[in-house]
């Protein structure tokens, strides 16, 4: 985690802010980052995943701020809060306190009241913050189905936890993950390459391209010969800084290792090894198990997932697969081929297309069992509670969504951090 605080300002009085923000400035353990000023562009911030702190400014009419704070808290628990009022009677203080502030700070505001408020509300939310969780899928052989499931995992990771979450496209030279959603990035992973400047948390995200779908995307670079100017130094930072902003990465990485593939594998919580029940493939997926290991990532941190399973196949099964990895199988995805040829020609991801076929499904069910640390039954784990950012994230969801999945939309944040690096 970054050591410093990124710290949003809620309020809805115009002219009210300027001494909260004056304090803010003075210290030099915060960054302000985002000014909302009603829950739609909260929800569109907190989607960014970059705050850990918020400002609610109270006055002049707290009951709908407080069902705010209420809201967020229930939804972002890691995130420190505190309210800022000029009201201090006793009602005041313990309403926004029991909506889920950790501080309470009245104006005007004691310059040592206000950095130790803060202090305090940072370090008691901000010490429990919760890993992000990295997963690597690569093939056990070309076609697999490495692209297909990466892609439709970070979505339905997305939709699970209605955050964004990150998608990096490490098939650096043929990769077509932006292909699947239909969209083409403005800016890709060459460019963080080419820029010079040093690689952080605000360059980075302007580089994404965030999709209506909750996914935020890292592609490939534009031309072929781009991908030699890419080092594994900036693909470790690069997986690094997306850890610390991004509860979910998912990285789809080729079958071709090499140093590049090596930062990403070592990074990983998870890798996901995508093979088919052919000789050639459980092969490799057994000596790819046996690489991984040798390059230090352990055994428990290695899944099998099973694609285009078809039960009625004579030929190999499941057990013999089992039986040459030695571990159960993570997940298996059944064979679709005219339904993904569908979504990928329409460039929309499968759940867009029929989020009732079996391959999505299966899909949806590994990503339950990836966000919920492996639990059997992920049945039900969908039902986000219904406050104002699940139904204002809702209309993210690619199932709902009015807007096709492929178009760009750039971020406040994006937007914010392009203009400080003087990109258009
Ligand atoms: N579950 C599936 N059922 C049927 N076809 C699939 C399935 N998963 C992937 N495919 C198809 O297999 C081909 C290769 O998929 P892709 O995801 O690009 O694999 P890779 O990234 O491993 O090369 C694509 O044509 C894709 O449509
Ligand atoms: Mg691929």
């Amino acid at each position: 985690m970054s050591s410093m605080l990124h710290v949003c300002v809620y309020n809805q009085d115009p002219n009210a802010v300027s001494d909260l923000k004056r304090h803010i400035e003075e210290l030099n353990f915060v960054r302000l980052v985002a000014e909302v000023d009603g829950p739609d562009a909260l929800a569109d911030t907190l989607r960014e995943g970059l705050v850990n702190l918020i400002f609610f400014h109270l006055d002049p009419d707290p009951d709908p701020i407080i069902r705010v704070i209420d809201d967020v808290s229930a939804r972002y628990p890691e995130l420190a809060m505190i309210a800022v009022s000029h009201r201090s009677d006793p009602e005041s203080i313990l309403l926004p306190m029991r909506a889920g502030c950790d501080q309470f700070v009245c104006e005007p505001i004691d310059s040592a009241d206000f950095s130790s408020a803060v202090a305090r509300a940072a370090s008691r939310r901000l010490s429990g913050v919760h890993k992000s969780r990295c997963i690597c899928v690569t093939g056990a052989s070309g076609g697999a189905g490495t692209t297909s499931i990466a892609c439709n995992l970070a979505l339905e990771i997305g939709s699970l936890v209605q955050r964004d979450c990150a998608l990096v496209d490490l098939d650096l030279q043929f990769g077509d993950v932006a292909m699947n959603f239909d969209c083409q990035p403005r800016y890709n992973i060459y460019d963080l390459a080419e820029s010079g400047s040093e690689l952080d948390q605000e360059v980075l995200s302007s580089t994404l391209t965030s999709l209506p779908c909750n996914v935020a995307l890292l592609g490939r670079p534009d031309q072929i010969e781009q991908h030699e100017g890419i080092g594994s130094d900036l693909v470790h930072r690069v997986i690094e800084i997306l850890a610390t902003a991004y509860e979910n990465v998912v990285i789809d990485v080729p079958g071709r290792f090499d140093a590049r593939t090596t930062a990403a594998f070592e990074q990983a919580d998870t890798v996901l090894i995508v093979c088919q029940l052919l000789v050639t493939s459980i092969r490799n997926a057994r000596r790819s198990m046996d690489y991984l290991q040798r390059l230090g990532v352990s055994e428990e941190r290695i899944e099998v997932v099973v694609n285009r399973y078809d039960g009625r196949s004579r030929g190999l099964t499941k057990k013999d697969l089992e039986d040459v990895i030695q571990k159960p199988i993570f997940a298996s995805v059944p064979n679709d081929y005219q339904f993904i040829a569908r979504s990928i020609d329409v460039g929309k991801p499968i759940a867009a297309v029929e989020s009732s076929n079996p391959v999505r499904v299966a899909i949806r069910r590994l990503a339950c069992s990836i966000v919920h640390d492996n639990a059997a039954d992920a049945a039900g784990s969908d039902d986000a509670s219904a406050g104002f950012l699940s139904r204002l994230l809702s209309k993210y969801h690619v199932t709902r969504a009015s807007t096709p999945t492929g178009v760009t939309k750039c971020s406040q944040a994006a937007r914010a951090a392009r203009s400080r690096s003087g990109r258009p």
